[in-house]
């Protein structure tokens, strides 16, 4: 399988971003107020889109062991076609988003992380930084997680 990693055109990843992470929804659940601006990261293979996530500034509010960090970046809408899982997609998706991040400038990248995908994050050099909670859009366990982008590698 030949993946192309690149950025993307929102409207490219919605119909997979709804399909992973919010079916039975309404097609509105899966649209963020940050989309437009956001950059968008979308992997194809033979030009079908089988993975997608989006990033944007978005200021960390600070946990129990991670200050408050107002020049941060969030992760969502973090999706992988299900055929696909546990192929090395999620990983060069999350790869490109990070690139990106950290060549804009973001000390720190957060997101609200499902607690079920958190061996993906935690896999890639995520930690978990504040307790879990229920999203009211989709009744599921997620915990906050934090990637330093800052962080000198000695
Ligand atoms: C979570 C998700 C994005 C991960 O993408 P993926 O393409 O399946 O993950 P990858 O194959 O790139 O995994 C990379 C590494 O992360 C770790 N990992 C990924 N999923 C894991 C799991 N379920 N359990 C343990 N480790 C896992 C492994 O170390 C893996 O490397 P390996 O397969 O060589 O061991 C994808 O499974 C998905 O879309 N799930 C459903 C929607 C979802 O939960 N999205 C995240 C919302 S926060």
């Amino acid at each position: 399988m030949t993946l192309v990693v690149r950025r993307a055109r929102v409207e490219e990843t919605f119909p997979l971003r709804h399909a992973v992470l919010r079916p039975g929804r309404p097609v509105t659940a899966s649209v963020y107020a940050e989309d437009q601006s956001a950059v968008n990261i979308g992997a194809w293979a033979d030009d079908v889109l089988v993975g997608c996530a989006t990033f944007f500034p978005d200021p960390w509010a600070g946990g129990p062991d991670e200050p408050p960090e107002p020049a941060a970046w969030r992760l969502r809408g973090m999706a992988v076609e299900p055929t696909r899982q546990r192929g090395g997609v999620g990983r060069r998706v999350l790869e490109a988003g990070v690139d990106a991040a950290r060549e804009a400038g973001a000390p720190l990248l957060w997101a609200n992380a499902r607690t079920a995908a958190l061996p993906f994050y935690e896999a890639q050099g995520w930690r978990v930084a504040g307790p879990e909670f229920i999203t009211a859009d989709t009744g599921l366990p997620h915990k906050p997680i934090v990637l330093r982008l800052d962080k000198r590698v000695d």
